[in-house]
């Protein structure tokens, strides 16, 4: 391992056991000087809500992934299936074993202590469960190589579709219902406790800038399948 800082070098000791396609050290290294470069310092200050809603950024940009898969297949195009076990990968140590983590230990018991919308989180947490099934499927299915049966193409797109099909509504109505109730719930004193507790959780499990590294990581899967330019999303 090359001298690096002390976050970086856990950082990259986390993600080298998270799976084959999750990380390639040389590329984070040089696309983290690219876009996080712009992050200016102390900005790291954020509340629960905004921290959480921007990791929904990430899993946003993951969907498009699936998304842009889901009409290759449905186009009968070939392709390399390492761009989405990796991003299954990002979807499976970021956003399942450390997002909804979050979410389940640190926003659902309060707000059934609370008494409030537990319906809802009844359903959220049923769908976390739904969706690490998916994940597994779809980072199996990912790395069969070029998918040769058409039994496991059609799997792979049924698992795509119904992830899509449950984590938008999912996250849609986190960042409308959930998290602004949340601020009602709880002191200002203990949500701004938990901000801090949720940046150290990020910074323990992904290094310093964490979020930044896994933007990034994301953005070079993006160039990979050719959807990282946003300009071709515009209406001409
Ligand atoms: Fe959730
Ligand atoms: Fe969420």
């Amino acid at each position: 391992m090359p001298d690096l800082p002390s976050g970086r070098r856990r950082f990259l000791q986390h993600t080298s056991v998270a799976g084959a396609g999750l990380l390639i050290p040389e590329l984070v290294f040089a696309t983290s000087q690219r876009e996080s470069s712009n992050k200016e310092k102390g900005a790291e200050n954020i509340s629960p809500a905004e921290d959480l809603m921007r990791e929904h950024g990430v899993l946003n940009r993951v969907l498009l992934i699936y998304d842009h898969h889901l009409h290759l297949l449905a186009t009968k195009q070939t392709f390399d299936g390492s761009v989405l076990a990796s991003a299954a990968d990002v979807i499976r140590h970021f956003v399942e074993d450390y997002h909804e983590k979050l979410e389940e230990d640190f926003l659902f018991p309060r707000f059934r202590k609370a008494g409030k919308l537990i319906n809802l989180v009844d359903t959220l947490l049923a769908q976390h469960k739904a969706g690490r099934m998916l994940t597994a499927q779809i980072r199996e299915l990912s790395s069969v190589a070029t998918l040769k049966y058409v039994s496991d193409t059609d799997k792979l797109a049924d698992a795509l579709r119904a992830f899509l099909r449950m984590y938008r509504p999912h996250e849609a109505r986190e960042d409308t219902v959930l998290f602004p109730a949340f601020r009602s719930i709880v002191s200002p004193h203990e949500y701004d406790a938990l901000g801090e507790d949720f940046e150290k959780k990020e910074d323990e499990l992904f290094g310093e800038e964490g979020f930044f590294k896994v933007v990034d990581q994301v953005a070079d899967l993006e160039r990979k399948v050719g959807i990282y330019d946003l300009s071709q999303f515009t209406p001409k």
